[in-house]
C-alpha cells in the first residue's frame, strides 16, 4: 500500500478519530463471537479482513492461530499492535483492500471479517476474494449489520461523498438472500443467523459525543462541513434527534441502542 492517502478517500476517513477507542466501547466483543462461530483452533492460519484494531484477529491469535490482520487503513495498526501486545499475542498487520487481497489462493484456513469488509463498495469482489484466499475445507465468517441500522448509515450517507455508481448500501451484507447470492454455491453449508446486541451510553448526547470524538466517518463529515455552518447544524441536529428517538433504554438512563447483525459462517468445500 502506498503511503500517500487521498484526502476524502475511505482510508483517510477511517483513519480519523480514534477507532480503537470506538471499537472498545462498541463492537469489541464480536471478535470472540466470530472466532467461536468459525471454530478457530491452534495451528490454523487465519486472515482477518478489514480488521480495524484487531478485535477478531487478536482473539484468533489467543486461540493459538497464526494470524494476519489486514485493513485498508494501516493508520490504525499501531493501536492494534499495542492491544495485541497487552493481550500477550503477536500478529502480522498488512495494509490491504478487501476487494483485491494481496494473498494467494487458499492461503488461509479461516477468513473472517467483523463489521469490516461490508464497507467496501464492490460487494461481489469482496465475496470473491474472501472465498479465493480460503483453503478448500476452510471457513469464511463475517458479522454484518442488517438493514435495521439503515437510519444511522443512511444519515451518514446523506453527508458523505457518494459511493461509486451502482454500489449497494453496506447493510445489504446483512440480508440473507443477498449474502447467498454473493457467495453462490462456493460456501456450503452456509449458516446465516440474526442476532441482537445493545450499545450503551449514559445519555443520548454522550452516545453522539462518542461518535463525534472517535468514529472516522462522523469526524470526516463534521470536518467537511466546517465551512458550511447551516449544513453542519443540520447534521448535528439530525444525529441528536436520531440518538434520542432510537434510545430504547429505561427512563433516567442509561441510553440503549439495540442493533441487529447477521452472523455468517460458511465452509468452502474440500476439493
Ligand atoms: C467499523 S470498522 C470494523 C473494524 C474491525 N473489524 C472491528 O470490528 O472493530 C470498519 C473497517 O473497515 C475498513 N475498511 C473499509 N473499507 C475497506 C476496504 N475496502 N478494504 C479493507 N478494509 C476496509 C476500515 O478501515 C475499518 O477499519
Amino acid at each position: 500500500m502506498g503511503t500517500s492517502v487521498a484526502p476524502g478517500s475511505p482510508r483517510a476517513m477511517w483513519a480519523l478519530g480514534d477507532y480503537h477507542r470506538f471499537a472498545k466501547a462498541t463492537v469489541w466483543e464480536f471478535g470472540e463471537v466470530l472466532v467461536d462461530a468459525c471454530g478457530v483452533q491452534a495451528g490454523q492460519r487465519v486472515l482477518d479482513v478489514a480488521a480495524g484494531t484487531g478485535n477478531t484477529a487478536i482473539r484468533a491469535a489467543q486461540r493459538g492461530a497464526s494470524v494476519v490482520a489486514s485493513d485498508l487503513t494501516p493508520e490504525n495498526f499501531d493501536a492494534g499492535r499495542r492491544e495485541a501486545s497487552a493481550s500477550g499475542v503477536e500478529l502480522e498487520w498488512v495494509g490491504a483492500d478487501a476487494q483485491a487481497l494481496p494473498f494467494g489462493d487458499g492461503e488461509f484456513d479461516v477468513v473472517t471479517s467483523s463489521f469490516g469488509a461490508m464497507f467496501a463498495p464492490d460487494q461481489q469482489a469482496v465475496a470473491d476474494e474472501l472465498v479465493r484466499v480460503c483453503n478448500p475445507g476452510g471457513t469464511v465468517g463475517m458479522v454484518n449489520f442488517t438493514p435495521r441500522a439503515d437510519p444511522f448509515f443512511g444519515l451518514l450517507a446523506a453527508y458523505l461523498p457518494p459511493p461509486p455508481p451502482g454500489a449497494l448500501p453496506p447493510t445489504a451484507w446483512g440480508r440473507e438472500d443477498h449474502v447467498r447470492e454473493l457467495f453462490g454455491d462456493r460456501l456450503s453449508p452456509l449458516e446465516l443467523t440474526r442476532h441482537e446486541y445493545v450499545e450503551r451510553a449514559a445519555t443520548p448526547d454522550d452516545y453522539v459525543a462518542l461518535f463525534e470524538e472517535t468514529f472516522g466517518p462522523v469526524v470526516a463529515i463534521e470536518r467537511s462541513l466546517a465551512g458550511d455552518p447551516g449544513r453542519a447544524a443540520s447534521f448535528a441536529r439530525e444525529f441528536r434527534e436520531l440518538a434520542r428517538n432510537a434510545n430504547a433504554g429505561p427512563p433516567g438512563g442509561p441510553a440503549e441502542y439495540p442493533y441487529e447483525y447477521l452472523l455468517v459462517a460458511g465452509r468452502k468445500p474440500a476439493r
